[in-house]
């Protein structure tokens, strides 16, 4: 066949955004990798419910093995949410012979490297770019552009949802409950937003980055954790007395040969550059030995940002299909060292 035919498991948010971004980008898309991308069924909770987003010819389902046992699909994308019907529904993807993209960082900071192994035993690709910090293209960045590199310091915003909550507060005053069902609303927040507003999301995400730029295995237990529902409008109206903004920081450093990562909520200076990051819009400083300081920025939650992170990972996939190398890639990040490093 001459396109390539999609599974995706979940239409909410994300999945929207990568329908709609399939649709409205098909040219760059066929010029990027040579051929059509095609969604040929998804998986939904509700087949019935009304949706605002145009599906054409796509067959929505409940049945999981019309997506995962179709042998027409070539690639299934994960962004239903939640831990292990996901990953079983990857593994049993990749156990066809499918390539699996994911937005899952529940499911990556857990099973992350044992589904990497799984997949490269059946050749096939397993890529999660939107897993962290929505649209910004941090994961290449550290696997791709800065890999050459001996990484000292990751410290960034990598939740939308408190960031965005944080913002309201301070700047227009709304209360926690109100911030919170506006990002909600928006699309930013998890299903459940405990894992937001308790700072668990944003340690799964530095969980990954560290791996990452640490080569080293890093377990959820292993990342020190707080997040921002007791933080009240009086504590931010204090801090902005003293020139201070509060933000949710994760920190991934080594300290004494040890790598010490973490979440908390922390008053910066004003002039700090991650203080003027607002919204959804998350950043991650990174300090390489070689590189010095760099910094990403861009919108961490939503549906099209997010959307062109999960694109960047199909096309990745598609560009190794062509080279006949899936499996092997180095196009995306993956967790070999890890699995080394464990294995040891
Ligand atoms: P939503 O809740 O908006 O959408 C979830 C979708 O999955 C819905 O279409 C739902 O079906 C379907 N679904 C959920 N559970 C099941 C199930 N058990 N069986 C069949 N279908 C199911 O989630 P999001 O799009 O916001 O998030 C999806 C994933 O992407 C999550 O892992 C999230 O952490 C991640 N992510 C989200 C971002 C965001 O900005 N929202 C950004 C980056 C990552 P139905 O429509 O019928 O209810
Ligand atoms: N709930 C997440 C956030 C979505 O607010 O950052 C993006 O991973």
């Amino acid at each position: 066949k001459n396109y390539v035919s999609i599974g995706l498991l979940g239409l909410g948010t994300v999945g929207s955004g990568v329908v709609q971004l399939i649709n409205n980008h098909q040219e760059e898309l066929v010029h990027q990798v040579g051929c059509e991308v095609r969604v040929k069924s998804v998986l939904v909770r509700d087949a019935e419910k009304e949706r605002d987003i145009q599906i054409g010819h796509t067959f929505l389902t409940t049945n999981s093995d019309e997506v995962l046992q179709d042998p027409e699909i070539d690639i299934v994308i994960e962004v239903m949410g939640g831990v292990e019907e996901a990953r079983e529904h990857i593994i049993q993807a990749l156990e066809a012979k499918k390539h699996v993209v994911t937005a899952n960082k529940d499911l990556i900071a857990l099973y992350g490297p044992e589904l990497q192994k799984k997949a490269t035993e059946n050749q096939c690709d397993l890529f999660y770019e939107a897993s962290v910090a929505g649209g910004i293209p941090i994961l290449r960045g550290l696997s791709d552009g800065l890999v050459s590199d001996r990484i000292q310091k990751l410290m960034g915003i990598v939740n939308g949802t408190t960031n965005y909550i944080l913002t309201k507060m301070d700047e227009d005053g709304l209360s926690y409950e109100t911030a919170l069902k506006e990002a909600q609303d928006l699309g930013f927040a998890e299903a459940d937003p405990t894992s937001d507003v308790e700072g668990l999301d944003a340690a799964r995400k530095m969980a990954i980055l560290a791996r990452l730029a640490f080569f080293t295995n890093v377990e959820l237990n292993d990342v020190e954790v707080s997040g921002i529902s007791n933080v009240s409008v009086e504590d931010l109206n204090y801090g902005n007395k003293l020139g201070l903004t509060m933000k949710l920081i994760g920190l991934a450093h080594i300290d004494n040969q040890q790598l010490e990562v973490s979440v908390q909520p922390t008053f910066l200076s004003k002039s700090h550059p991650l203080a003027s990051v607002k919204n959804e819009y998350n950043a991650i400083y990174v300090n390489g030995e070689a590189v010095g300081e760099t910094m990403f920025y861009g919108p961490g939650a939503g549906s099209l940002p997010t959307a062109t992170a999960v694109m960047s990972d199909v096309v990745a996939v598609m560009k190794n299909m062509r080279l006949g190398v899936n499996g092997k890639s180095v196009v995306a990040p993956r967790f070999e060292s890890v699995l080394k490093s464990s294995d040891q």
